[in-house]
C-alpha cells in the first residue's frame, strides 16, 4: 500500500511535534512518502505568503496532510492570514472532527497514578476514526489514581464532535457603526445536509448508536430551524442510528458533567467550536487532542493545540496529539491496522513513566517519541 502525505510543521512547537509524528508514521508505515512544506507566520515574514503556492499544490496532490500549528500576531497585521484558516477555506474542508475519549491522567504527577489491568473497564471497539486512545490493546488500560478518583474529566467520555466549518457566524459578515454592531449568521440547507451526512456516515461506519443534533432553534428558529430540519431529514436514511437533539446550552452542561451521555454530536460552526474545546478536557487536555479537517477532495489532520510560544524551542512539547492526529490520518488512508498500532503504542507509552511536563512528567519530546517507537517495534 502506498500513499503520499504532505507535512506542514508551521510555527513554534509545530516544528517539534510534526517531525516527531512523522517519525512515528515512518516507523509504522515505511512506504509512506512524505513531502515537507512550509507555511505560517515565519514563512509569511520571510516570503510574504503564509501559504505558498507550492504548499497548496502539495496539499492538493497528497492523499492527506499533517499540519502542526501556526502563530497569529496579537496586533492587526495587514496582509497576514492564518495558514490553517486559508487551507480550510481553499480546500473547502467543511467538517471539523474531534474524537474524545477519557484519558484520566493529564494533570496527575506520574507517581499518583497507578495503571490497572482489568477487563471490566471501558468497552473496547475497533474504530475507524478513533479518539486519543488505543482501542484494541492487548493490555486494556485504564488509569486509577491510588489516591482516589482524581481523573481529569470524566472517566467514560467516548464521543466524536462533528462541527460544520464553512458558515454560521464565521462568514465574515460583520458590520459596526461604532454604536451598533451586527454579525450575520448564514445557514444553508446544502451545508447542513452535507455535515449531517458526514456525521451519520461516520456513525454508521464506526458502529456508533446515537447522533445528537445540537442547536438553539428555540431562539434562532430560522437559521437553526433550517439546520435542525436538514439534519433530521438526513437521519431518516440511517434507521439503525438514534437521532436526537439538544439545545446548545444544556448540551454544554451535559458535556461538561456527563460526557458519557453523548456518542456523536453534530452542530453548527460556533457551537461546535465551543463544545469541542469543552470536550478536550475529558481527553486529557491539549497535549493529547487530535482533530481532522475533512473536505470532499482533501483532508488535513492536526493537533488541536496552537504553536505554544511559551514552551517552543525547549524540546518539551507533548508530541502525542500530533502522533494521534497521524493515526487519524492513517485511518483516512484506509490503513486501519497501522492506525491501531499507533494508538496502542501511545496508550502503552503513557501508561509508563515517560511523559512530558503537561502530563505531570519530566520527559522531553524526543524521549516520548522514542518510547512510542519502542512500543511499535
Ligand atoms: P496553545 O495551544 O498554543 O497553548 C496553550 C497552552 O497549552 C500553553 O501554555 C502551551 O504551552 C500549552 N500547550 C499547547 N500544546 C502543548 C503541547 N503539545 N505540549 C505541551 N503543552 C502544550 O494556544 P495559545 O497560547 O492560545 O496560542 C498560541 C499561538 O498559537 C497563537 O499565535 C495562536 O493564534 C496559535 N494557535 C494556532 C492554532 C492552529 O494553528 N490550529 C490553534 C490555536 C492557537
Ligand atoms: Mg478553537
Amino acid at each position: 500500500m502506498n500513499g503520499t502525505i504532505c507535512a506542514i510543521p508551521g510555527d513554534g512547537i509545530g516544528r517539534e511535534v510534526i517531525p516527531a509524528a512523522v517519525a512515528v508514521l515512518q516507523c509504522v508505515a515505511p512506504d509512506l512518502r512524505v513531502e515537507w512544506a512550509e507555511g505560517g507566520y515565519k514563512t509569511w515574514r520571510r516570503t510574504g505568503e503564509a501559504l505558498p503556492e507550492r504548499t497548496l499544490r502539495l496539499t492538493r496532490e497528497a492523499d492527506a496532510t499533517l499540519f502542526g500549528a501556526v502563530s497569529s500576531p496579537l496586533q492587526p497585521t495587514p496582509g497576514y492570514q492564518s495558514a490553517i484558516l486559508l487551507l480550510r477555506r481553499t480546500l473547502d474542508l467543511y467538517a471539523c472532527v474531534r474524537p474524545v475519549r477519557s484519558l484520566p491522567l493529564a494533570s496527575q504527577p506520574a507517581t499518583e497514578v497507578a495503571w490497572q489491568t482489568t477487563d471490566t473497564e471501558v468497552p473496547r471497539r475497533s474504530e475507524i476514526i478513533g479518539g486519543n486512545v488505543a482501542l484494541s490493546s492487548a493490555v486494556p488500560y485504564h488509569a486509577t489514581s491510588v489516591a482516589g478518583p482524581q481523573m481529569t474529566g470524566r472517566p467514560r467520555a467516548d464521543l466524536i464532535i462533528v462541527r460544520e466549518n464553512t458558515e454560521g457566524l464565521y462568514g465574515g459578515g460583520e458590520e459596526s457603526d461604532g454604536e451598533r454592531a451586527v454579525a450575520r449568521r448564514v445557514i444553508t440547507r446544502t451545508a447542513s445536509t452535507r455535515i449531517a451526512r458526514l456525521a451519520f456516515d461516520m456513525a454508521r461506519r464506526l458502529g456508533r448508536r446515537r447522533v445528537t443534533i445540537v442547536h438553539k432553534a428555540t431562539v434562532l428558529p430560522q437559521t437553526d430551524g433550517l439546520f435542525r430540519e436538514a439534519a433530521f431529514a438526513v437521519a431518516r436514511d440511517y434507521p439503525e442510528i438514534v437521532a436526537d437533539e439538544a439545545l446548545v446550552d444544556s448540551a454544554a452542561m451535559r458535556l461538561a458533567g456527563r460526557p458519557e451521555s453523548f456518542d456523536v454530536i453534530v452542530t453548527t460552526n460556533l457551537f461546535g467550536d465551543i463544545l469541542s474545546d469543552i470536550a478536550v478536557i475529558h481527553g486529557g487536555g491539549l497535549g493529547l487532542a487530535p482533530s481532522a479537517n475533512i473536505g470532499e477532495a482533501a483532508a488535513v489532520f492536526e493537533p488541536v493545540h496552537g504553536s505554544a510560544p511559551d514552551i517552543a524551542g525547549r524540546g518539551v512539547a507533548n508530541p502525542l496529539a500530533s502522533i494521534l492526529a497521524g493515526a487519524m490520518l492513517l485511518d483516512h488512508l484506509g490503513r486501519h491496522a497501522e492506525a491501531i498500532t499507533v494508538r496502542d503504542a501511545v496508550g502503552a507509552a503513557i501508561a509508563g513513566p515517560i511523559r512530558t511536563p503537561d502530563l505531570g512528567g519530566a520527559a522531553t519530546t524526543k524521549e516520548v517519541v522514542e518510547a512510542v517507537i519502542k512500543e511499535i517495534r
